[in-house]
């Protein structure tokens, strides 16, 4: 695979609302925060590049009660560019970065029947709780962690 995983930039807020849009059908976090990412998490917002094209992205960042702690917020990749390892490449560069800036756990949330909970799995993440309703009415999910 001939690709590159970077660091975000300011001016990829159009190529991070293309990604949701494309995955998600809808920009699922706001506008407003999309635009806020390269701004508030530069070191912690990696983006996939093939040829010029952006593939995905992957976003985490700090707990911010517990320093030593990390959320995995979003690993998206966009339909044409998928099951071809870019979202486990994301997935592993952000946590490796993360780890050299002192994160020692990482969590995330995930739908029950989304496939990226094997992908979560195989990284070493495993379900510490299920929280019915987590995002308003039928937004089930699991909590799921890896300790480094
Ligand atoms: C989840 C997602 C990021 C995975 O990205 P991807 O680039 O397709 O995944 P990869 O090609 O790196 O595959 C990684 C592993 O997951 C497996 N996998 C990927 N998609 C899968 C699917 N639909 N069903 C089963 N396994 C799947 C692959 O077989 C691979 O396994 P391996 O490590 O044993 O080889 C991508 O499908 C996506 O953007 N989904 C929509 C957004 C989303 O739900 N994100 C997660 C929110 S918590």
């Amino acid at each position: 695979m001939h690709y590159t995983i970077r660091g975000v930039r300011i001016e990829d807020f159009p190529a991070l609302r293309d990604i949701e849009l494309a995955v998600f059908g809808a920009v699922e976090c706001c506008n407003y925060f999309i635009k806020m990412i390269p701004h508030l998490f530069p070191a912690s917002c990696l983006i996939a590049e093939e040829n010029g094209q952006i593939a995905g992205y992957s976003l985490g960042a700090v707990d911010g009660h517990d320093p030593l702690r990390a959320w995995i917020l979003t690993v998206a990749v966009k339909p044409q560019f998928q099951n071809r390892g870019f979202g486990k490449e994301l997935t592993c560069r952000l946590m490796q970065a993360m780890e050299a800036r002192g994160t020692r756990s990482f969590v995330l949330t995930v739908e029950p029947g989304n496939p990226a909970r094997a992908l979560y799995q195989r990284l070493g993440f495993h379900d510490i709780k299920f929280e019915p309703d987590c995002y308003g009415p039928g937004g089930d999910r699991y909590y799921m962690e890896r300790k480094v």
